[in-house]
């Protein structure tokens, strides 16, 4: 498994070019499942998550070219079920679920079974599917959704931590060529939700309300080929802002969209990082000292969960209490015990981590356990003194496109060791 060794202290300065958004691509490529006509996708990441995607459709029939970026696709004649090991190694693929049973009125996919951030149970996806008329079994590891007809119905889809992304994604995909008005309550309003909304529109559904808490879908007889591309990947943004931050360095972000990232960069102003905008570009510099702050993470236009690990390294390096608070994903602080042999001083009470900042960090060897984590342990060795070796970095490569060399281009000391 490769790894990355770090070299840190050094101020990242310069440009980077943000890539299209791996969260947003994932459910879009699965969109393509509802035409039997050609779609090109642009701005699609070079991404182990977005290849492996790929390897799914193929499996289920589509045909795919997938070259710099452009992803060329036709899901001409599919079938309705797909591999059992290819779906439960990836949660995301779940998205394939609402667009086989729209089109073939049958979908049956493997459970995706919990995670190390959380149990992440589809409950929501199901019922949603049920509401539009699906028979629901689930057998053998396999979750099957069949219906003669799909019924547009209403059908609210907040849980416990508020509303799904992904379930909003698939119970509007599995209307659009349903029969009747559909109407999502409590719908996600992130903005990877809204590119899918205006990738199926280009397709020919109606859809109405997307980015809002209610998504009306009015089904359509069939959908057509399209062509789109991505939205800027926010996640990669931030993670690139914080590392600006973290290494008092100066960074300038090519192709991001700020209006996707106001949480995060009120957070990191109130932290002492300046984030404005020049031209087109958006620029992350450290302003003065780093100063504690608490963050909680909520739906979206909330601040993400997926930046709450970068976040706490940076609050780690600000002198003061920084209290920390996991509100979407029951366990996602694995990176708190690897940021502690960093020298860091974090405890966690309940849903939160309370970080004691201020001590310089010193380089050591780390163990990565999901994509986020990894990023976190990144910039932490990007700002610690000595060298850090980051292990099992495939989960970066899951959601980072080549951050190695980014990092490098921005005058960062960082290699990829690949495994012999
Ligand atoms: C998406 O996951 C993202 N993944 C996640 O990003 C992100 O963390 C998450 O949304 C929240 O923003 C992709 O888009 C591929 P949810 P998703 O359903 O849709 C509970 C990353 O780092 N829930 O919005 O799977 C669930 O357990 C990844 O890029 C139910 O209870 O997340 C969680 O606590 C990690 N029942 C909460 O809702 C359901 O049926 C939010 O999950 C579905 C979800």
């Amino acid at each position: 498994m490769d790894s990355f060794l770090i070299k840190g202290g050094v101020p990242l300065h310069g440009e980077v070019t943000i890539s299209g958004s791996k969260n947003a691509a994932l459910p879009i490529m699965a969109a393509t499942l509802l035409t039997d006509e050609p779609c090109v996708i642009r701005r699609v990441p070079d991404l182990s998550d977005t290849r492996f995607m790929v390897k799914i459709l193929e499996s289920l029939g589509a045909t795919a070219r997938f070259a710099d970026g452009t992803l060329t696709i036709r899901a001409k004649k599919i079938r309705g079920y797909a591999d059992y090991e290819l779906v439960r190694k990836m949660r995301g693929s779940i998205c394939i679920a609402g667009p086989l049973l729209a089109r073939l009125k049958q979908a049956r996919v493997s459970l995706p079974g919990g995670c190390i951030i959380g149990a992440r149970p589809i409950n929501l996806h199901l019922k949603g599917f049920a509401a539009l008329g699906a028979k629901i079994e689930i057998a053998g590891g396999y979750v099957e959704a069949s219906a003669k007809r799909l019924i547009g119905a209403s059908v609210f889809l907040g849980g416990r931590a508020g509303p799904t992304v992904l379930g909003t994604a698939n119970v509007m995909m599995a209307a659009t060529l349903g029969e009747g008005v559909t109407i999502i309550e409590s719908a996600a309003c992130e903005p990877e939700v809204v590119d899918l909304a205006n990738f199926l529109n280009a397709m020919g559904a109606r859809i109405t309300g997307a980015g809002s808490p209610t998504i009306t879908i009015t089904g359509v007889a069939k959908l057509h080929g399209a062509e789109h591309e991505v939205i800027a990947d926010r996640i990669e943004a931030a993670t690139f802002l914080i590392a600006a931050g973290a290494t008092n360095g100066e960074v300038t972000l090519k192709g991001a969209r700020p209006e996707h990232l106001r949480a995060v960069i009120d957070k990191l102003n109130e932290a002492g990082v300046a984030v404005e905008r020049r031209g087109a570009n958006l620029v992350g510099r450290r302003k003065g000292k780093l100063k504690s702050a608490d963050i909680t993470t909520l739906p979206y236009a909330g601040f993400p969960t997926d930046v709450q690990a970068q976040m706490m390294s940076l609050l780690t390096l600000a002198p003061g209490i920084s209290i920390i608070t996991e509100r979407i994903f029951e366990a996602r602080f694995m990176h708190v015990s690897e940021l502690a042999r960093l020298g860091a001083d974090i405890e966690i009470e309940g849903p939160s981590a309370i970080v004691k900042g201020g001590r310089p960090l010193s380089g050591a060897p780390v163990m990565a356990s999901d994509l986020r984590a990894s990023a976190a342990l990144v910039i932490a060795g990007l700002a610690a003194k000595g060298a850090t070796q980051v292990n099992r970095i495939y989960h970066l490569d899951r959601g980072y496109e080549r951050m190695d060399l980014k990092l490098q281009k921005l005058g960062a000391r960082i290699e990829r060791i690949e495994e012999k």
